[in-house]
């Protein structure tokens, strides 16, 4: 499975325009009445990971809406890439939608097509010159990539567990060779093996692929264990970005219940166990630990 990582390995430094791949400025999002975000400013940097958190309603999945351009906001600014996805026709942005890939929140599969043939959907978008075979092969290997067995590709979501169904999404959302990955809550639902896996996975594809990555979720762990910044989403705005450290360092209270609370007091402890005891030179006790490397080599992991 390395051997088809060091393969596909790019060299980022090309496929990368700017810094920044994702620039917002001064975003804006009302439904009726309702204001969803009010003057929002972000900046995503090239080969991270961000994660990006907040309460329950406060509008992350509204933000990566509208950052591929699939909720057209009030005010404000979004560039990926470079290019304006707020002032131009959805269609003239056809070459910046073709860099990035998406796994909604849920998974959002088609329930009626098998895998591979979920993961051919966007390749027959946006080239519908390839031939079956082609497309097949491609499947395959997005399929494989995603660290599934060879034989889930002719199986139906309904066959399998939340968490290979979780990976049969992240193979659709790689199915074009994507620089921008974005994530909505993938860990959801997963039970806590089946998540550090998909972790693992996220973190050692962002690595050999160079991706950058628009991480939501709630899961403390994950914010620990591969995220190397953190967006925090509250009051309608990105309150703080950065590393946990320095998002501890500030005295917003909603930062500070969130990280300093039971729950982020044992994903830090945690994640400072795993740290402990790989210094130590053993191995971490949890099976929780970051990228181990292990991941590729057990494709099946049942998430659920
Ligand atoms: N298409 C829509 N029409 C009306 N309201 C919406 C729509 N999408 C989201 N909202 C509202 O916007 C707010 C933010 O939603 P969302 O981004 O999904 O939150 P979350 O942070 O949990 O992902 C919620 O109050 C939600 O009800
Ligand atoms: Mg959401």
């Amino acid at each position: 499975m390395n051997a088809l990582l060091a393969q596909h390995r790019v060299e980022s430094a090309e496929r990368f325009a700017g810094e920044y791949p994702i620039v917002i400025e001064g975003l804006t999002n009302r439904f009726g009445k309702q204001v969803v975000h009010e003057d929002l400013s972000l900046k995503v940097r090239r080969g991270e990971i961000l994660g990006v958190v907040g309460g329950s309603g406060s509008g992350k999945s509204v933000l990566m809406r509208s950052i591929i351009g699939l909720q057209r906001p009030a005010q404000g600014m979004v560039e990926v890439f470079g290019k304006s996805m707020t002032d131009a026709d959805p269609d003239e942005n056809i070459g910046v939608r073709s860099r990035w890939g998406v796994l909604f929140q849920g998974g959002a599969l088609f329930s009626t097509l098998t895998v591979g043939e979920n993961v051919e959907v966007p390749l027959k978008q946006f080239y519908p010159e390839l031939s079956e075979e082609l497309l097949h092969e491609i499947a395959r290997y997005k399929v494989r990539l995603s660290g599934l067995p060879e034989d889930a590709t002719s199986k139906y979501p309904s066959q399998l567990s939340g968490g290979m169904r979780k990976r049969a999404g992240l193979a659709r959302a790689l199915a074009l060779d994507p620089e921008l990955l974005f994530l909505d809550e993938p860990t959801a639902g997963l039970d806590p093996i089946g998540a550090a896996a998909f972790d693992r996975l996220t973190r050692e594809l962002t690595d050999t692929l160079g991706l950058t990555v628009f991480l939501i979720t709630h899961d403390l762990d994950t914010l620990y264990e591969i995220c190397d910044r953190v967006a925090v989403l509250a009051d309608k705005r990105v309150i703080a970005v950065g590393t946990i450290p320095e998002l501890l360092a500030t005295d917003h209270q909603w930062i500070q219940e969130y990280f300093n609370g039971p729950r982020g007091r044992a994903a830090s402890q945690s994640k400072e166990r795993v740290e402990a005891a790989r210094e130590g030179g053993k191995a971490p006790a949890s099976g929780n630990g970051p990228a181990s490397g292990k991941a590729m080599d057990k494709p099946a992991e049942s998430g659920d």
